[in-house]
């Protein structure tokens, strides 16, 4: 093992237990990302990992370059910044998702750059289309190394109001794809000593009313995070929980609301998707377990729950009135 050259560089690491290469104080926020971590699992890596210098740090675990890597919604938003990023780094990368024309148009700008990429049609919701986009993005990469679990959709109403129809989108996109493409994807990962990506989001540790649903899913895929990681260490996958932040895409477009209900204007300075696909990279890089935005509001939720149950109610109560809640 001592040509390190010869090896992924993830091989040629040490395992130190009780390193805290990764450990920051609950609520720490990195000044690049903007994100803060998370309360709960404050310990994101428990062992220190040594490798070779790369790319300007002493403990890098994994190097971007040549690391073949399929992203479920890449047409738009964080998941096109994603594949722009990786391109760019030297990776090689499919573009899935279901609009076509997008990817075609990222893949063809990717490689006019002179770098790696191509699409893949897939629509999370059918373990039949996911099945065959694994499969075409593995015979076209030579392989699969990492897996970005990124494609999601979110609902706007309440509850009780919810479609069957919508219900079955926001379940099926969110967990059922993520699920399906894991199992497809688990056998050449193991193969690579690969890697899971799931991106969830802030509101998976607090729920926000009328996003509930959507919430509900964020936070299974953190239970499904924190599982299968265990469940997969035996063939040496490494799983990523990444909880993104606000960011500037189109999720608001493209999500379903009940009807009448729009979702209201965002006035907060949004975080830009490059910024946060940027962040996703370096925590790839670094083989974090978990990264956590919004811990500012899970302090909150923790300390005074029944406040913040309070405050959340009466914005809505002042934005909607008591009868149309
Ligand atoms: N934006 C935020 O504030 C925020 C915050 C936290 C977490 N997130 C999470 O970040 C991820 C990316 O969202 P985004 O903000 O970048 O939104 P976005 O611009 O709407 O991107 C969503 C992506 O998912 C794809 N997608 C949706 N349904 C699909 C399906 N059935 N099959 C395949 N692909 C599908 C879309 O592609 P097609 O429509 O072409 O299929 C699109 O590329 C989501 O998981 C979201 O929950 C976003």
């Amino acid at each position: 093992m001592k040509d390190g050259a010869k090896y992924p560089t993830h091989l040629v690491t040490e395992h130190l237990p009780y390193g805290f290469r990764h450990w920051r104080p609950p609520g720490y926020r990195d000044r690049r990302s903007g994100l803060a971590y998370d309360l709960i699992h404050m310990q994101p890596a428990t062992t220190l990992k040594l490798g070779r210098r790369i790319e300007g740090g002493w403990l890098t675990v994994r190097t971007i370059k040549g690391q073949r890597i399929l992203i479920t919604g890449a047409s738009s938003g964080i998941g096109e910044a994603l594949a722009r990023g990786l391109a760019r780094q030297g990776a090689r990368v499919a573009l899935a998702a279901r609009r076509m024309d997008r990817l075609k148009d990222i893949a063809d700008e990717l490689q006019a750059e002179g770098h790696f990429a191509f699409a893949a049609p897939m629509d999370v919701r059918d373990a039949h289309s996911v099945a065959s986009g694994i499969a075409q993005a593995v015979k076209v990469l030579g392989g699969l190394d990492i897996l970005i679990n990124n494609a999601g959709i979110a609902y706007f109403g309440e509850v009780v109001r919810m479609s069957r129809e919508a219900l079955d989108a926001v379940i099926e996109t969110n967990i059922y794809g993520v699920i399906y493409a894991i199992q497809k994807a688990a056998p050449h990962l193991a193969a690579q000593h690969g890697m899971v990506v799931n991106v969830t989001s802030g509101l998976s540790k607090r729920a926000l009313p009328l996003l509930t649903v959507y919430a509900g899913t964020k936070s299974m895929l953190n239970a499904l995070s924190d599982g299968m990681r265990l469940e997969l260490r035996r063939h040496q996958i490494h799983v990523l929980n990444y909880s993104a932040p606000e960011t500037a895409t189109e999720l608001s477009s493209h999500t379903l609301h009940e009807e009448g209900r729009s979702l209201p204007p965002i006035r907060r300075r949004l975080a830009e998707p490059e910024r946060v696909a940027n962040a996703i990279i370096g925590a790839i890089r670094r083989e974090r377990r978990q990264v956590f935005a919004g811990a500012g509001l899970l302090w909150l939720a923790l300390l005074m729950p029944r406040v913040v149950d309070h405050v959340f109610y009466r914005a809505l109560v002042l934005r909607y009135g008591r009868d149309t809640l």
